[in-house]
């Protein structure tokens, strides 16, 4: 199949019939029914990669939605589909660009074969490029008389989320460098960094694909103005650069030396991989940078090699998929009990919702499923003591997936059991429930009322998968985001969208550009016919005095 052929849909073929048949005996007989119809369902649907168990069995998996959508991949040459990702083909195709960021995990090209050849020299330069930084910067660092305690990041979403969750991931618990990361428009966010810093112990690192981006060059403007504040002459001259665009960032007024360069075939949102994660390779050290970029090449290894039936990214993806399509889902959430993993869901709810949150085929016909769900989240123990109530007793199905790290790198061991015990035990209660005699059963001696006993029933049979590492390392990291990087991929490909542009976030760029303007001069009237009447009674009240 070539790229803009168009691609039949899963829903309106006879696998999509067999699916939503499947959908309806799901919906009757419930995940705990198909543990006692399937003694061996544990190891059935349980998966390991390196050290990390993937286990699907409290989801509503089974051999028959797997089977349907093996022969979906059959019906539309998956794997040629996946040959196309590694090897290069501008598979963005509305961006006419290569997704190639696999490329910089393993850039002797050992994994990834048939990958086009100026990309792998591109994946090399750019490879060198980011470590001669890294040692400038280094020795820069070692030769200043007032060390340096903060780095200012300066870069908002796809430039900002990956590194930022590698940094809190991956430092040592006492790192004497603070990474702060300023995404945000909003003055608050920039204020009170500053407050943290001096100018002379303070590096700052701008990060951004287009170099165009208004907050991040905002930002960097104010930045350079404390500076000055502060005595320093010409402070942009002394600031870093990243991005794929090293003219731009020279024209703002940065230093071509301190400029670092990443391919534009590495998408935001994919960029964790490159030179975007400079300032958090400053304080992790670049040799836990590469075992990052070794463990997400290993996930690409398994992705591209193993056989479908048993390949993480595809299981999964093919779960979402299904939920999504045929058992009416409209959220998932990721729940990771780990602290160090606090920013993971931010990451994966912009990897996954700008990827696949689209409403066209890839030949720009109008989808006719659903695509991407919400995804959100937060971490375990907290998220039990907010949003778990609907969890457990809300009205919608929302597949959940609960993260576990089985070795703590601290010793407050008591913690970590605790920790454990939890991440264990929410998942088993949303499987479980809790029927009317089990209720009348547990609190047969407190004279509960009625209406009491109906609120602690819980139905039960709410779906979650468990990923268990054996130790958050660089390795176990890397391949996670890659595991979640190609599931993303496969969730496009069965719904035939691009996973790789992001048109939905132009518009309303457009527009704060031309409403800019109408906040400081006060022309609100005049622009009538280009608002809303909505949008310009709030103008109004904003510029009223
Ligand atoms: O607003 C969307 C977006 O384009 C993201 O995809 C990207 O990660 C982010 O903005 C930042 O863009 P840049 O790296 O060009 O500053």
């Amino acid at each position: 199949m070539t790229e803009m052929q168009s691609q039949h849909s899963i829903i309106a073929s006879p696998i999509g019939s067999r699916l939503t048949a499947l959908a309806e005996s799901d919906k009757s007989r419930g995940i705990k029914q198909k543990f006692s119809d399937d003694s061996e369902r544990v190891n059935r649907f349980s998966f390991d990669h390196r050290d990390v168990l993937y286990d699907f069995s409290k989801t509503h998996i089974s051999a028959e939605l797997v089977q349907c959508y093996l022969d979906f991949a059959e019906e539309i040459n998956f794997t040629q589909r996946r040959l196309s990702l590694f090897a290069g083909e501008r598979i963005n195709n509305s961006e006419n660009r290569s997704v190639l960021h696999a490329l910089l995990r393993d850039e002797t090209n050992q994994a990834i074969e048939m990958a086009a050849p100026k990309a792998i020299v591109e994946a090399a330069q750019s490879k060198a490029q980011f470590i001669a930084r890294y040692d400038q910067i280094q020795s820069e660092l070692a030769k200043r008389s007032t060390p340096v305690e903060n780095i200012i990041h300066v870069g908002i979403g796809g430039s900002s989320l990956g590194t930022q969750l590698i940094f809190e991931a991956l430092k040592d618990l006492g790192a004497t460098i603070s990474v702060h990361f300023v995404g945000n428009i909003d003055g608050h966010q920039l204020v009170d960094v500053l407050a943290k810093c001096q100018v002379d112990n303070t590096l700052v690192i701008g990060v951004s694909k287009t170099f165009t981006t208004a907050e991040t060059l905002q930002n960097l403007n104010s930045i350079a103005a404390w500076f000055s504040r502060h005595g320093v002459e010409n402070p942009l001259t002394n600031f870093y650069g990243v991005t794929a665009a090293p003219q731009k960032a020279v024209e703002y007024g940065l230093c071509e030396v301190n400029t670092v360069a990443f391919p534009e075939w590495v998408g935001g949102r994919y960029s964790v991989w490159s030179s975007v994660s400079l300032s958090a390779a400053l304080v992790i050290g670049m040799h836990k940078f590469e075992e990052l970029l070794a463990g997400a090449a290993s996930m690409d290894q398994h992705f591209y090699r193993s056989d479908l039936s048993e390949n993480l990214p595809f299981l999964s993806a093919a779960l979402d998929h299904y939920y999504t399509n045929f058992l009416n889902v409209k959220s998932r959430a990721i729940f990771a009990y780990d602290f160090r993993l606090r920013s993971l869901v931010d990451y994966l709810q912009q990897l996954e919702t700008e990827s696949n949150g689209k409403d066209r085929q890839r030949d720009g016909a109008a989808v006719d499923q659903q695509t991407s769900p919400v995804v959100w989240g937060g971490v375990g123990t907290d998220v039990q003591h907010s949003v778990f109530q609907m969890l457990h007793q809300g009205t919608a199905l929302i597949p959940s997936e609960f993260i576990l790290v089985k070795k703590p790198d601290h010793d407050l061991l008591m913690h970590h059991k605790e920790l454990l015990a939890n991440g264990l035990a929410q998942p088993a209660a949303l499987l479980a429930g809790q029927n009317y005699a089990e209720v009348e059963q547990r609190h047969a001696h407190e004279n509960l009322s009625e209406l009491t006993k109906k609120a602690k029933i819980f139905s039960g049979d709410r779906p979650s998968t468990t990923i268990l590492i054996e130790r958050l390392s660089p390795l176990s990291l890397g391949a996670l985001l890659a595991f979640y990087e190609h599931r993303t991929f496969c969730f496009g490909v069965f719904a035939n969208i691009n996973s790789y542009d992001q048109m939905g976030v132009e518009l309303g760029k457009r527009l704060a550009k031309q409403v800019k303007p109408l906040l400081s001069d006060g022309q609100a009237q005049k622009s009538a016919d280009e608002f809303d009447s909505s949008t310009l009674s709030v103008l109004r009240r904003i510029i009223s005095d």
